[in-house]
């Protein structure tokens, strides 16, 4: 199996996307990266996902939080105001839950979401400030991958950041520490981070969780091949493509794939690039890590916080940690 390398044509779309596609088809073997799933259809495909029966993820930490918010938000708080960042464009009904527990404390919550997409962010500045009210959303339009600037705050306030829905999960071990080190270095001591993160767990509810009997999980994979015959103008036929999930115990993840179910070669115009895929040849689209526990806290030590306290669910599914920077 060979796939013939052509050198990139001038970018008319996204250079991010026009180069990481180049590089991972053309690695060995073949990956894309998993930041491509969020298009629109994606997203409302990930909005499914956290409906099904089999994806504990979204419900298990919901549920930690409805219980713990307002402890949450009091030991995050001190004596202080707090102002709530959120990395991410809000998670919708768990920040919710938050940022009531933040006004009943408070009269008037400062809410940063920070997402680099600007359509998100106002979707979810008129929902806030009409469901909750007391709450004053400051989006702000930021690439948080990679960098982080907060708006100041007055010597009264202390922000809690909230990484939350085990999105940290996705990113490679070095580029998390990395990515809490940078928002460690946004915050004044004092601050508090509140991160959520998948614990492993039996590997047969693991796998249920990424291959729902549905096939939404299934459809979410798939689509990345349909906003790439979109946005770079390929001919992937994605019904060729057979979802699957895995379980790597070594690295301790969830892994995503699209196993090609037949020989053939798919031409990717918009970078100049053609594609050959042996009958069984996978592209690897995704890592979800599940963390042992303990193992937040000790990244958060690395990364310049103190770890304060992790609630988690009574199975032991899913941890929050709250870390103050130091
Ligand atoms: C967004 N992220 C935390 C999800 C996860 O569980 O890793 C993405 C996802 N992939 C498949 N199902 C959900």
């Amino acid at each position: 199996m060979t796939t013939i390398p052509v050198s990139p044509a001038t970018f008319h779309i996204s250079d991010k996307i026009a180069s990481s596609v180049y590089e991972g088809l053309l690695s060995k073997p073949k990956w894309l990266p998993s930041w491509l799933f969020y298009d629109s259809a994606g997203s409302r495909l990930f909005e499914e996902i956290t409906r099904t029966p089999e994806y504990y993820v979204t419900r298990t930490e919901r549920a930690i939080l409805e219980e713990r918010a307002s402890e949450i938000v009091a030991q995050a708080a001190g004596q202080n105001a707090l102002r709530l960042v959120e990395l991410g464009a809000g998670s919708a009904e768990k920040t919710r839950l938050l940022l009531s527990a933040a006004v009943e404390r408070q009269d008037t919550v400062f809410y940063e979401p920070v997402d680099v997409s600007a359509s998100a962010l106002i979707e979810a500045q008129m929902r806030i400030e009409e469901e909750i009210p007391g709450v004053l959303v400051c989006p702000r339009v930021e690439d948080y991958t990679h960098n982080l600037e907060l708006d100041s705050t007055l010597p009264s306030e202390r922000r809690l950041v909230l990484y939350i829905g085990s999105s940290i999960g996705n990113f490679e071990p070095g580029e998390s520490l990395m990515l809490l080190e940078r928002v460690r270095a946004a915050l004044d001591p004092g601050d508090c981070l509140l991160l959520g993160v998948d614990l492993v767990k039996d590997e047969a509810v693991l796998h249920a969780a990424y291959d729902d009997a549905a096939g939404v999980t299934a459809a979410f994979n798939r689509n990345v091949l349909v906003r790439l015959n979109r946005e770079l103008d390929a001919d992937f036929h994605p019904e060729t493509f057979a979802h699957r999930a895995v379980w790597n115990a070594a690295e301790s993840r969830m892994e995503m794939h699209l196993v090609s179910e037949t020989k053939q070669t798919v031409w990717l115009p918009a970078i100049d690039l053609r594609v050959e895929f042996a009958a069984g040849e996978s592209i690897h689209t995704e890592n979800s890590y599940k963390y042992q526990p303990g193992h937040a806290e000790a990244w958060l030590a690395k990364a310049g916080f103190v770890h304060e306290a992790t609630w988690t669910d009574e199975r032991g599914w899913f941890a929050v940690c709250l870390a103050r920077a130091v």
